[in-house]
């Protein structure tokens, strides 16, 4: 049946004017032999690796030591973050610190250094954001003020991480949708044509939940307008921890990282403007009852560690911790012990993710954060920065090994 169809092709294909091209795929020694020009080769993918300017604040043990910045794992590594004025509405001059020097150092290995502006905790006065994104005037000195800091910083790109349009801290209100929805979509429109002239890049942020961005975001008019979106595909327990909970899900049941992907895809971004979030840090969780170790039970917020917020573990704190490892199929990883409770993505979780990046030509990995992989590779023994180079190798990205 099937080589019926395929002779009945053929021969369709033959009999019209295109035969000449149809039969030059299959070229014999006596034929004309030059093809068409092969289509261009997609651009290659991205590694985004957000840097926590706060991993400074961390205790001598856990503190980032900037001596160890990856010189050549990312092709982007983006400075976090830069705060809002709330009064003159633009980029703070105090959101820089003294470690920015070495950030911008990596320029000199290629790497792209970019801003971000935002996040969850300056995103807490979502009122400043909504304010500066409904007025067409005060955008217009936001973009006219913003290029100048970029430039004045040597930054080469802004990436927009407001939590969010819309659902401000998370809770979604229908007095602000049509305006924060419509007028952040402007936002990014003018942003990028003020961008082009001064070749900045320009990115953004989203949540991972449907329930968000079905309020939050004009998802096609995001896409069309940024060079990529930086989709923050773990968290998806939203810091509520009533139960445990595999936080970074690769599939399963939605939600899940290829969950997110898939609705964006649907919604209208092009696969290649997707960059799939990674993380390095754990979410840790105290059972109720030592024994109740597995996904979906009760539990409330785990100890602070090193990095000094409770809920949440560094991959290098946790890599040490290999007693009762789990991995649930397609999903991701945990890991017990007493009762305490991490879910994290270990190498086969980022390869895995990797694989399914590069087989449906998304635009790349994003990491939050370096500074929580095994930055000094001292803790894990799998090698410096083992995730990202997991990432790296899994996107078919030259594997630069950093000395
Ligand atoms: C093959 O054909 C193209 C035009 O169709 C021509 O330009 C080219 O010179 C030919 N090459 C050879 C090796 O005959
Ligand atoms: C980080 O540490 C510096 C210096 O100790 C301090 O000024 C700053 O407030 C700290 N930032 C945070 C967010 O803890
Ligand atoms: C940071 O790393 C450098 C180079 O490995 C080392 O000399 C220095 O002592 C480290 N600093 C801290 C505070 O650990
Ligand atoms: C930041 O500094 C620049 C240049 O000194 C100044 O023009 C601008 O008003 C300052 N911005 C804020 C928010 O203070
Ligand atoms: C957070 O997640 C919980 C459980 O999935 C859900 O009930 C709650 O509405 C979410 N909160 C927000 C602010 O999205
Ligand atoms: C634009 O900036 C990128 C880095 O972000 C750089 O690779 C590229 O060469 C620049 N292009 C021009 C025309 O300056
Ligand atoms: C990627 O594609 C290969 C070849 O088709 C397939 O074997 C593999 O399962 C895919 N992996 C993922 C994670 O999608």
């Amino acid at each position: 049946m099937e080589k019926i169809f395929i002779a009945f092709v053929a021969a369709l294909l033959l009999s019209c004017s295109h035969a000449q091209e149809v039969t030059s795929t299959t070229p014999s020694p006596s034929q004309n032999t030059s093809t068409p020009a092969p289509p261009p080769p997609p651009p290659p993918a991205k590694v985004v690796c957000y840097y926590n300017k706060l991993s400074q604040n961390r205790s001598d043990a856990t503190k980032f030591n900037l001596t160890d910045l990856p010189k050549s794992l990312c092709t982007h590594v983006i400075y976090s973050f830069a705060t809002l004025d709330p009064s003159s509405l633009s980029i703070q001059n105090g959101s820089l610190g003294s470690d920015l020097e070495s950030i911008l150092a990596l320029k000199q290995e290629g790497v792209k250094v970019i801003l971000s502006l935002g996040g969850r905790g300056d995103s807490l006065e979502s009122e400043k954001f909504s304010r500066m994104v409904n007025n067409g005037k005060i955008r217009t000195e936001f973009i006219r003020s913003t290029v100048r800091f970029l430039r004045d910083h040597h930054f080469q790109g802004l990436d927009i991480n407001w939590e969010y349009p819309v659902c401000w801290n998370g809770y979604c209100s229908k007095n602000r949708k049509h305006a924060d929805r419509n007028n952040f979509v402007n936002l990014l429109g003018e942003l990028h044509k003020g961008f082009v002239f001064y070749n900045l890049s320009l990115s953004v942020a989203v949540s991972p939940l449907q329930s968000i961005a079905d309020e939050a975001y004009d998802i096609a008019g995001i896409a069309h307008n940024v060079d990529w979106v930086n989709l923050m595909t773990f968290d998806y327990t939203n810091g509520t921890f009533v139960e445990t909970a595999i936080h970074s899900p690769f599939k399963g049941p939605p939600p899940s990282t290829v969950d997110t992907v898939n609705h964006w895809l649907l919604k209208g971004a092009h696969p290649r403007k997707l960059v799939v979030g990674i993380p390095t840090f754990g979410r840790t969780f105290t059972l109720a009852k030592p024994e109740w170790n597995v996904p979906g039970k009760p539990a409330t917020k785990g100890a602070a560690t090193g990095l000094n917020e409770a809920g949440i573990a560094a991959y290098f704190e946790i890599c040490t911790e290999p007693d009762n490892y789990q991995r649930e199929k397609d999903i991701g990883s945990y890991i017990s012990k007493g009762d305490q409770w991490v879910s994290l993505d270990d190498i086969k979780d980022v390869q895995l993710k990797a694989e399914y990046i590069k087989n449906s030509t998304l635009g790349g990995g994003m990491i939050w954060t370096l500074d929580t992989d095994d930055f000094s590779g001292t803790s894990c023994k799998q090698g410096k920065y083992p995730l990202i180079q997991a990432l790296r190798n899994g996107l078919g990205l030259e594997n630069k090994a950093e000395a």
